[in-house]
């Protein structure tokens, strides 16, 4: 194992100096596995990708039968592919109007490129309004919409036109006018600690955007698809948006995006110009049949797997830890707050230790991330909240 880790070090480019490090050998539901066969519980799911576990035998066996048919054959949009039909069709099923028809891309970023490209199309607008705290993808459009400035200010110029309202600041709406082509938001933002957005804000933002005529762009790539407990996040607030992105989640475990609007937006990419939105790769037919089969029956199941009883159940519990600061949670999404950075880094060594990963977040040090699969039982839930309660308590102690 440690010739064959030295290697892909040599080799692989990295992004951090302090990587993981730890050697995969496969994983199976709520369990990775590492070559040395020691089990760990993924309590964030690849941030928010394996939504309904490891290995999931629908999606999987929808792989492999796809594969067998073929695999790519032309680029996007030009031949009718089964795949591609059926998962457009599930999509679309667990959509309110006017979202009707959707664009599968690669990743979650180029999702975002494409849907401010549609808002500039839609529109014939150039400025780009985001949310301070946002995240929407590391190219060097979703960059330009995405707060963190060291984060971006090595990768400068970036976007012109792009402007951040205040997080949840209802006086600053009055910036949304006439010149503006959407509104782009998180509607949990994820990077930024799980903050939450009420429906009177969410509202008050639909309400300017629709008086304004610039789009509202809801971001759900980590949020969506049932992490928050219902489908969409956006139900609970009371809203629909113009544009929906989602990523992540979709494929069950391969890589996609996906842009939904109505038909009617969507045409703009057909014309002035033509193939205003294009990739190889996009619609892949093994990834969309890998989505077709990850939203079969998604409303049943996503009933049965209760997940806004199971975050209740995680809040509860955590109520009086003694290290905890505090916790913000939408369904199974959810930040744990804690003293310093040190706190954090040791807890997440000793999680690791005692094969549990949990994980930081870009913009928020102090805090831990769970997004753990929805369809965790409650005794897997409970043993990972045992486990957690004790390394976040004494992070330097054996257990
Ligand atoms: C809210 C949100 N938007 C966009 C992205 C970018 O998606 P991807 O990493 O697939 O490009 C992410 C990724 O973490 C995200 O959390």
């Amino acid at each position: 194992m440690a010739e064959s880790s030295i290697l892909l070090n040599h080799h692989l480019a990295q992004t951090t100096m302090y990587p993981i490090g730890t050697e995969i050998s496969h994983a199976k539901g709520l369990y990775i596995y590492d070559t040395q066969g020691k089990a760990y519980m993924d309590m964030v799911c690849g941030i928010g990708v394996s939504n309904w576990g490891h290995g999931n035998e629908r999606v999987n066996a929808a792989i492999k039968a796809q594969v067998d048919r073929h695999l790519h054959v032309m680029v996007y949009g030009e031949f009718v592919q089964s795949a591609q039909v059926l998962a457009a069709q599930r999509l679309i099923d667990l959509m309110p109007a006017p979202l009707d028809t959707c664009y599968f891309v690669n990743s979650g970023t180029e999702a975002i490129e494409a849907a401010l490209k549609l808002a500039k199309r839609v529109t014939g607008r150039t400025q780009l309004m985001a949310i301070s705290g946002s995240y929407h993808g590391n190219t060097h459009g979703s960059m330009s919409v995405s707060h963190n400035e060291t984060k971006k200010s090595a990768f400068r110029p970036l976007l012109p036109d792009v402007g951040f309202l205040n997080y949840h600041d209802l006086e600053d709406l009055h910036r949304i006018d006439q010149r503006t082509a959407c509104v782009l938001i998180e509607t949990v933002q994820g990077d930024a600690g799980v903050r939450l957005h009420s429906p009177e804000y969410m509202q008050a933002l639909r309400a300017r955007c629709t008086e304004v005529g610039a789009l509202l762009i809801l971001d759900e790539i980590q949020c969506g698809l049932g992490r928050t407990g219902s489908v969409h996040a956006f139900e609970a607030k009371g809203i629909v948006p113009d544009v929906l992105v989602l990523g992540k989640s979709l494929a069950g475990g391969m890589p996609v995006g996906c842009v939904v609007a109505a038909r009617s937006h969507m045409q703009q990419f057909t014309h002035s110009p033509m193939l205003g939105h294009i990739s190889t790769f996009a619609g892949h037919p093994v990834i969309c049949a890998a989505v077709a089969a990850n939203l079969e029956d998604y409303r049943i199941r996503l009933a049965e797997a209760n997940v806004e009883g199971k975050g209740h159940y995680i809040t509860e519990f955590f109520q009086a830890h003694p290290v905890i600061e505090g916790m913000r949670r939408e369904g199974l999404m959810l930040a744990f707050d804690f003293p310093s950075i040190d706190h954090v880094n040791r807890t997440l060594d000793h999680c690791m230790d005692h094969g549990f990963i949990a994980f930081r977040f870009l913009s928020r040090p102090n805090s831990i991330r769970w997004a753990p699969p929805l369809n965790i039982t409650m005794e897997e839930l409970e043993k990972a909240c045992r486990i957690f309660w004790q390394c976040a308590e004494d992070p330097s102690a054996a257990m």
